[in-house]
């Protein structure tokens, strides 16, 4: 028995030196560089589309890194990709490394919906990145200036319940969807251009196409497009996705040369409030300003990448709290303590809505805007977690596996508020196992704005109104699908029923 055992026991001995040996030699002979992380079989020419497919690519890569580490490599549209997965592996990439992957692939909606590369989703890590961002931050979306716009917030998000109260008369189920959507929408367009008169017919116009013109672009783009996975075939077009896109950025176009020619025939006086576009059109920087294409692509970055996210934000929390009764109970209560029945829910009330902030919280964990971040790719070789990453690579952080990342997470796939109470994880991107947002130079723009919008707008929903879903629906009936594109609406929108719960005139009914 003994004398087997330490005969398998030399054997395997000299098995593992022998595959140390060959290991050498491989590193050896590859120039002594390391290795590539670990992947699944990549086949000629498809790379690991078979191990990956097109659709919820986030799970395919969290189930690879179940199998090989939270680091994955494989091939795929001919691109070198890399999927991180972990709370850890997403530090080392958007802050350890953050500088060196900071750049984007090149991509034909960059060149068409960004205007030549100027949006932000995909303008590469420049100089124009970086006068855009700091522009944002200081003009835009940074706190004074949001406070300084908080009662365009307040104006819409009461017109908001408003709008509700007339779409919820006796009880009829509706597309709570809709009426966010426009609030955002006018939010966002205030921001942008809220100096127009508001009576302004070509205003009205551009709201109104700005509206069909986002519901085609997002028809657009749930395609998946073969040549993302195949690109010796993008020249074709085959699925005319290209032209499509084309189109749709023409329109986006046609839209913001209206409000822009609007502010420029029409100039702020000294008493008017200046809204986004004035401060672009009279910016210069020792001759420097921005180009009309530079504001068109500004525009698309805050229209059409900010009113999605921002109302799917909400939607998805409501739903979770219509299964989830007592949650939602739980939280009308807090409300109710801190604002009464007698005034609307301000701003100013957040601060003191801790239940609140923990159901934002592990709703954003649970479905961020998007679930894996677009691709980060590094100019240079690099290196990450003491792997070989080749130059150019496509290296996505898959913000669904590190929501769901088992050292962080316990029941990740539940919708448990109460995991955030007492804890002081918050979303600005330093803690890495919540970063719906991202983090470093790519991360979101409109961080502070979401956080204030988003909440606000739940919190004066559930204040002014008892929701409940359709006679016909029990709550495990609710689809929680993501659309799983470029963003992570809700696939299905929520058709509930609301019914005031205050007194009419706590919100002006
Ligand atoms: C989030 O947490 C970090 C680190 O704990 C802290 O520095 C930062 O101020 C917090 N941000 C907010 C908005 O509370």
């Amino acid at each position: 028995m003994a004398w087997t055992m330490s005969i398998s026991l030399q054997a395997g001995g000299l098995i593992l030196i022998t595959i140390l040996l060959i290991r050498l030699m491989k590193n050896h002979l590859a120039g002594g560089r390391r290795r590539l992380p670990p992947g699944p079989i990549n086949l000629p020419v498809i790379g690991a589309f078979l191990s990956v497919g097109f659709r919820k690519r986030h799970l395919a890569f969290f189930n690879l890194a179940k199998r090989y580490g939270p680091v994955v490599y494989m091939k795929l549209g001919g691109a070198d990709v890399v999927a991180v997965n972990s709370a850890e592996t997403a530090m080392e990439v958007l802050k350890i490394h953050d500088a060196e992957f900071s750049g984007r692939p090149e991509h034909m909606a960059g060149e068409h919906i960004g205007f030549g590369y100027l949006g932000l989703d995909f303008c590469p890590y420049n100089a124009h990145f970086r006068k855009v961002r700091k522009v944002i931050n200081s003009e835009l979306l940074c706190q004074p200036k949001l406070n300084e716009m908080a009662y365009i917030r307040r104006e819409e998000v009461l017109s908001l319940v408003a709008t509700v109260a007339a779409n919820c008369r006796g009880g009829a189920p509706f597309n709570v969807r809709s009426p966010i959507d426009d609030t955002v929408t006018n939010i966002i367009g205030r921001m942008m251009f809220g100096r127009l008169h508001p009576a302004s017919r070509k205003l009205a116009e551009a709201v109104r196409d700005l509206k069909t013109v986002r519901r085609d672009a997002v028809e657009v783009e749930k395609q998946s497009n073969i040549a993302d996975m195949f690109p010796q075939l993008a020249r074709f077009d085959l699925q005319r996705i290209e032209a499509n896109t084309m189109k749709i950025a023409k329109r986006f176009g046609l839209i913001y040369e209206i409000v822009v020619q609007e502010h420029k025939i029409n100039p702020a006086t000294q008493n008017d409030r200046k809204d986004f576009i004035d401060f672009l059109l009279g910016y210069n920087e020792g001759g420097d300003t921005f180009s009309e294409n530079a504001i068109k692509a500004m525009l698309n970055d805050m229209l059409f990448g900010g009113i999605d996210t921002v109302a799917m934000s909400v939607e998805w929390p409501l739903a979770e709290l219509l299964r989830h009764p007592q949650k939602l109970v739980r939280a009308q209560q807090e409300i109710d303590g801190i604002v009464g029945k007698d005034r609307p829910l301000e701003e100013s009330d957040l601060d003191h809505l801790p239940y609140l902030h923990a159901i934002v919280k592990e709703s954003l964990r649970l479905y961020p805007i998007t679930y894996l971040t677009p691709p980060h790719v590094n100019e240079h070789e690099a290196e990450l977690f003491g792997y070989r990453i080749p130059a150019h690579s496509n290296v996505y952080v898959n913000l669904y596996g590190v929501a769901h990342d088992p050292s962080y997470w316990q029941n990740a796939d539940e919708f448990q508020p109460e995991r955030f109470l007492g804890s002081d994880v918050n979303m600005s991107g330093t803690h890495f196992q919540l970063i719906p947002f991202s983090s470093g130079r790519r991360r979101c723009p409109a961080v502070l704005f979401s956080l204030l919008q988003v909440p606000y707008t739940l919190a004066v929903l559930l204040h002014a109104f008892d929701w409940t879903l359709p006679a016909t629906m029990s709550p495990k009936d609710i689809v929680m699908e993501g659309r799983h594109g470029a963003a992570n609406d809700k696939l299905q929108s929520l058709i509930i029923c609301a019914k005031s719960r205050l007194p009419a005139q706590t919100y002006n009914l």
